[in-house]
Formats: structure tokens, C-alpha cells, sequence
């Protein structure tokens, strides 16, 4: 009995201590979480705020002129297979233009994602016609056709990858009003750039249709593409 009691005894005591220190950790566990929930919070409203920043330059060009100042001007860039491409060459094709980084952490993968899905739902259809992607990129130093070739074809065979000489990329960023900043390079050399992340649409006859930003989903940006294929349908027959 008595052996039995002192054994009992500390085991209590253990149980209790260890009950104490879970206790604690528990509550560790609940302030890490709390302030990894404020800083994601504050991170993405951050985020947010910045790409309303971005979009609003954008729609400011597009307001202030009355008419759409985007697109619709001669570009010439080298394509991923090393070929030579023009504005000309994609007349008569719709077009969805995206401009990035091949070495951007989430937000370009998680975009040209969404493109790739919504050019396949495109090209699926034969009452409506196919929609040609485009990446172009802003990093050209690291972008190399090699590596936007392997890059474009994690997202869709029909993903065409574009870079050129600074000039010609200068010349088509002006176009399309495309703004970013390169980070502070890091130790082992690599830098992040700060981009808008939109997509935008251009006409069979080399005009801009529309844009969408990250915030339009999958769906909404089939809806509204396909909005945009009637409405120019509809104009031609005219
Ligand atoms: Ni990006």
C-alpha cells in the first residue's frame, strides 16, 4: 500500500507538471499562430492594397484618354524556340498576353496555371475560336528562351514564351503599360521583382479587348473572354 502510494504520488505529480507544460506550450503554440495570423493578415491586405495600386495606374490610362490606350501598337520580340516574332504574326488569333518572371515564387505559376486552364477550355470548343498564350518575360538576364521554353511547357504545350533585347521588351512593356521593380539582389544572387499580375486580351485584329487581374478567377475570366469574342463577332459582321 504504501509503495503503491508512493509510486502513485510522484506519478501524479509528473502527470500534473507534464499537464502544466503542455498547458504552456499550448499557449505558445496559440501567440505564434495569433501573430503568424496578424502578419499574414497585414501581408495581404499589403498585397492587396498594391495590386489595387497597380490596376488603378492602369485604369487611369485607360479613363483618362477615354480610349483605350493598350496594345494595338507594333512589337517584335524572339520567341522560345529562337524565332523571330511580330505583332503581324499573331493577326487573326485572339490573344492573351501575361507578363513575368520565370523564378517568381508563387504568383506567376498560380497565374499562368489559371491562363493554361483558361486557353484549354478555349481550345476545347469548336463554336468559338482558340486563344493563343503568351508569357513575356521581364527578367530577360535569367529568362533565356532555353529556360522559358522548360518553364512554358509545366503550364501548357500551347504557351508561347517571349523575351528580345531590352529595347524590344522596353518597347512592348510601354505598350502594354507593364510596371515592376526589381528587389535588392540576395547572397547567393537572387533577386525577386515586383510585378502587376494581369492578363491581357487582344483582338484577331491586334487591338486590346480587355485585361484581367489576379482577382478574376478561372470562370469569370471564361465569361468575360467569351464576352469579348461575341462582341468583336458581332462587330465584324456589321
Ligand atoms: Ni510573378
Amino acid at each position: 500500500m504504501l509503495t503503491g502510494k508512493q509510486i502513485k504520488t510522484p506519478g501524479t505529480k509528473i502527470r500534473g507538471a507534464a499537464t502544466s507544460s503542455q498547458g504552456n506550450r499550448k499557449t505558445a503554440w496559440a501567440g505564434v499562430l495569433a501573430i503568424t495570423g496578424v502578419c499574414g493578415i497585414v501581408f495581404y491586405l499589403f498585397d492587396r492594397m498594391d495590386q489595387k495600386r497597380k490596376i488603378g495606374k492602369i485604369k487611369q490610362n485607360v479613363e483618362s484618354t477615354g480610349k483605350v490606350e493598350i496594345g494595338g501598337k507594333p512589337w517584335s520580340l524572339t520567341d522560345h524556340n529562337g524565332v523571330d516574332r511580330t505583332d503581324q504574326d499573331f493577326l487573326g488569333q485572339w490573344v492573351l498576353f501575361y507578363f513575368g518572371f520565370t523564378h517568381c515564387p508563387d504568383v506567376c505559376p498560380e497565374e499562368l496555371d489559371k491562363i493554361a486552364k483558361v486557353v484549354e477550355a478555349f481550345n476545347r470548343r469548336i463554336d468559338i475560336p482558340n486563344i493563343q498564350p503568351l508569357f513575356v518575360t521581364i527578367d530577360p538576364d535569367r529568362d533565356t528562351p532555353k529556360v522559358i521554353k522548360k518553364y512554358c511547357k509545366e503550364f501548357s504545350p500551347s504557351l508561347l514564351g517571349l523575351t528580345g533585347t531590352p529595347e524590344q521588351l522596353e518597347n512592348i512593356r510601354k505598350t502594354y503599360r507593364i510596371f515592376f521593380s526589381t528587389g535588392p539582389v540576395d547572397e547567393n544572387g537572387d533577386y525577386l521583382i515586383d510585378h502587376a499580375i494581369i492578363s491581357y486580351l487582344v483582338r484577331p485584329d491586334g487591338s486590346f479587348a480587355d485585361y484581367y487581374p489576379k482577382r478574376v478567377d478561372e470562370k469569370k475570366m471564361i465569361q468575360q473572354i467569351e464576352i469579348q469574342i461575341k462582341k468583336f463577332e458581332t462587330e465584324q459582321r456589321k
